[in-house]
């Protein structure tokens, strides 16, 4: 079992994520991290405890950082994931409470234990590695691998047109993150738009695991909503879950090893391009968009049974 910690702004697929993780016999989901990004991060980490009860994971819950390292916060997105963040679902009622460790600290110390062992997802903001890359540099060589779901390298952006909403939350912390010089894996709107799944997948995942299944189901219409309103497009795009996927099943991506740079500053802020110096990532470019959707319903499908 590989020993996984999503990092985490939940967040409509970010929900997906945990959940597809969760279920997944061959994912040992230890931890969570929050970060602000589709919430504020107080938010991100009540919904982060309730995933994780939701799944019947008693696991620890890391509140990370409030705000970028550098630029202002900007606005949530309310319009893609609701004021709470499942979309039109009333706000979420963990019964646990936080790990007192910040983030980062619990990312440097669970890393630390286990040397070579752990992989972190990450599918929101890198301001947590960021500071986690600071506070302990030799989580870069103890980490088993980083991925990282974020980044628009040979496509346009979502939230401007050459940058993605993870990058462009924090410039400065993904400019860290990637280059760092550690085993990391960019999946990226490359790849993640093409993966998607339809109102019908959701029923149907209702249908097989009526209490997480059933959750997503119900999150995800206003996700969907969305998708319909704004791209006049019947399902919406699975971001976060197509990063642990690539964790599972890597034999269905392709990738490409070569050197990143963020754009810091500027209207291009949050733009990840090809660089010919610097520490090498390897980036995702090809997937195979079907397969990937079929993983995360048949795993997703089993999650009540996995709780
Ligand atoms: C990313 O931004 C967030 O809105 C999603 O949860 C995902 O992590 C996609 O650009
Ligand atoms: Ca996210």
């Amino acid at each position: 079992m590989i020993p996984l910690i999503i990092d985490t702004d939940p967040g409509i697929d970010d929900a997906m994520a945990i959940l597809y993780a969760a279920a997944h016999p061959g994912l040992d989901l230890i931890g969570l991290t929050t970060v602000f990004g589709n919430v504020p991060v107080a938010t991100a980490t009540r919904n982060a405890l309730f995933l994780a009860e939701l799944a019947g994971l008693a696991i620890p819950v890391a509140e990370g950082a409030a705000a970028p390292l550098v630029r202002p916060l900007a606005p949530y997105p309310d319009f893609i994931h609701g004021a709470e963040g499942f979309g039109d679902l009333p706000p979420a009622r963990p019964a646990g409470r936080a790990d007192p460790r910040p983030a980062a600290r619990f990312l440097c110390e669970t890393v630390a234990a286990r040397p070579g062992a752990v992989t972190i997802c990450a599918i929101g903001p890198l301001t947590n590695l960021a500071a986690a890359l600071a506070l302990d540099p030799s989580i870069a060589r103890n980490v088993a691998r980083v991925v990282v779901m974020g980044g628009a390298v040979a496509c346009p952006g979502n939230v401007t047109p050459r940058a993605e909403a993870n990058i462009f939350s924090d410039p400065q912390a993904a400019a860290a993150v990637l280059g760092a010089g550690w085993p990391l894996t960019l999946v990226g709107l490359d790849v993640t738009r093409q993966v998607i799944c339809t109102e019908e997948d959701f029923a149907g995942l209702a249908r097989a695991a009526p209490v997480t299944g059933g959750f997503l189901e119900r999150a995800a219409r206003f996700y969907l909503r969305f998708h319909r309103e704004r791209h006049g497009r019947d399902g919406c795009t699975m971001h976060d879950p197509t990063a642990v996927i690539e964790i599972t099943d890597p034999g269905l991506f392709e990738t490409r090893e070569t050197a990143l740079a963020v754009t810091l500053e500027g209207r291009a802020a949050g733009r990840t391009r090809l660089a010919s110096a610097g520490p090498a990532v390897r980036v995702c470019l090809v997937l195979d968009a079907g397969a990937v959707r079929a993983r995360f319903l048949a795993v997703t499908g089993k999650a009540d049974a996995a709780r």
